[in-house]
């Protein structure tokens, strides 16, 4: 079956006629375009997909797009342009943290809400743990972070990057 799917990606309205069955992932990459987004595993396990709705992070690829009517999502198109890199773009590209650069955008959603997450005071198994408010610590970071898989093996540049932004 068809239905009709109206969210804002990336601040553009977008009125979408999709089989009830696609991702949202799917939906950005095949129906708007926005090809950014990055297909991995297509089930959950490594992040690539991970896109903003209303600045929490989630696997599109996990998620239908007919759950998000009415939502606003952001992918790493709408973060910033070549021209005006959102500073946790610049940061990446600083501490190199990439190799490949699959695995990037996602990467980057993720450690954009990951700050916000830190800021917000929502905490993590590494500060529940240790009865304490999160913390910009690698070692939070990490425990953040570890729902992004990067198959090159980056990961401590990419805590430096976020830490970078978040310091
Ligand atoms: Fe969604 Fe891997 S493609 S988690």
């Amino acid at each position: 079956p068809k239905a009709t799917v109206s969210l804002t990606v990336n601040g553009k309205s977008q009125s979408l006629e999709l089989d009830t069955r696609t991702t949202l992932l799917d939906a950005l990459r095949e129906h708007l375009h926005l090809t950014g987004t990055k297909k991995g595993c297509d089930q959950g396990q490594c992040g690539a997909c991970t896109v903003l709705v209303g600045g929490r992070r989630i696997n599109s690829c996990l998620s239908l797009a007919v759950m998000h009517e009415g939502d606003s999502i952001t992918t790493i198109e709408g973060l910033g342009q070549p021209d005006k890199l959102h500073p946790m773009q610049a940061a990446f590209v600083k501490h190199d943290g990439y190799q490949c650069g699959y695995c990037t955008p996602g990467q980057i959603c993720s450690a954009v809400a990951v700050l916000d997450e830190i800021k917000r005071g929502i905490p993590s198994h590494v500060t529940a743990d240790l009865g304490t408010r999160p913390l910009l610590s690698a070692a939070e970071l990490r425990e953040r972070m570890s729902g992004n898989l990067c198959r090159c093996g980056g990961y401590s540049n990419i805590i430096d990057a976020i830490v970078e932004v978040g310091g």
